[in-house]
């Protein structure tokens, strides 16, 4: 048999503006734009094997262990509609992760981002073609195909009325470099709790936006606004405003999210430990002179992401209260 392989590798990254919404489920356009930050400790590398077929995975395995192949499938079967090529083969995908349980990062952003990079080495794609198929498999993995350590991932639309053309959007809307280097910035990720969740981002995410009222309209437009903020701010290197809005989007999820209850079930992601460490971080960093940030994506476990000379005034803290964590410098 005539076997092909394609390896790639890609890392997970950590939205400073979140993603939370979609306008279309089956290209994932996202309701507003966002922004993150390269968190390059952890990892995925695939290996996809292509013979001649018809389009059919054949076996997809992460660490050894098979996974979900109707999953997989169904997002082959989604980018065929633009790379007919992909009919013509089966594929074996082979994965591995070196994510620690629970480390607070979910695996599908660098997980879609890797094979979606070693489809583009397959069919000689550009990264704008490849981080337009990496956000088919998941919207946040578009954001961990470019290479930078800022990248920003726009909409792709300005109103509602060209979303009556979704192809020329989706064509808009992926990952790109905003900054190549950020140097002298640390991420800390805590692990308080690695609980799965009860509710996925992505089921999660449905819910304010099929019950969508003037609070969640007013969220989009909020956090668009800041979006741009953001971006100015990023290029200017001027990070207290970086980390004011990064708390601000942040709070701004987890307040969408309490506002939107589950057919009268509340949905909810953060403990009270999560807050109160959030709390200690900002009292210890105003105490100490130092200006940094927290996040929480869709857990329980917040991120601080300061200037790596200010460091360690964190990690004694984390270490004290013994709080596991780990460590990104960009
Ligand atoms: C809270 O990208 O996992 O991490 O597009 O449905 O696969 P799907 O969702 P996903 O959502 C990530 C949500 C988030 C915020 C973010 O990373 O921007």
């Amino acid at each position: 048999m005539n076997v092909k392989e394609f390896i790639a590798e890609a890392y997970p990254n950590l939205a400073l503006i979140k993603y939370w919404g979609k306008k279309d489920e089956e290209l994932h356009i996202p309701t507003k734009s966002s922004l993150s930050i390269a968190f390059r400790i952890f990892w995925t590398k695939t290996v996809l094997k292509i013979y001649p077929g018809e389009g059919k995975v054949e076996k997809i395995a992460i660490n050894g262990i098979p996974d979900d192949l109707k999953k997989i499938q169904n997002f082959f079967d989604k980018i065929k509609k633009f790379y007919p090529e992909i009919k013509k083969y089966n594929y074996i995908i082979e994965s591995e992760n070196n994510f620690p349980s629970g480390a607070g990062f979910a695996s599908s952003a660098s997980g879609y981002a890797a094979l979606a990079k070693a489809l583009g080495k397959f069919l000689n794609l550009s990264e704008r073609e490849i981080a337009i198929i990496a956000r088919i498999g998941s919207g946040s993995a578009t954001r961990s195909v470019p290479s930078g350590d800022i990248v920003v991932w726009k909409r792709g639309f300005n109103s509602d009325k060209e979303l009556s053309n979704l192809e020329e959007v989706s064509k808009r809307s992926y990952g790109k470099t905003l900054v190549q280097k950020f140097e002298g910035i640390s991420i800390i990720a805590t692990v308080l709790s690695n609980k799965i969740k009860k509710i996925s981002s992505r089921e999660g995410m449905k819910i304010p936006v099929s019950n969508a009222d003037g609070i969640y309209n007013a969220y989009v437009k909020t956090e668009e606004k800041d979006f741009k903020v953001l971006e100015k701010a990023i290029l200017k290197r001027d990070l207290e405003t970086v980390f004011d809005i990064t708390i601000k989007s942040a709070m701004r999820l987890h307040g969408i999210i309490l506002s939107y209850p589950n057919n009268g079930i509340p949905v909810f992601y953060l403990y009270d430990q999560s807050l109160e460490l959030a709390e200690k971080f900002i009292e210890l960093i105003r105490k100490e002179g130092v200006i940094g940030a927290y996040t929480f994506d869709a857990g329980p476990n917040p991120f601080f992401i300061l200037q790596t000379k200010d460091e360690e005034i964190v990690t004694s803290m984390l270490k004290k209260l013994n709080v596991n964590y780990y460590i990104y410098r960009l």
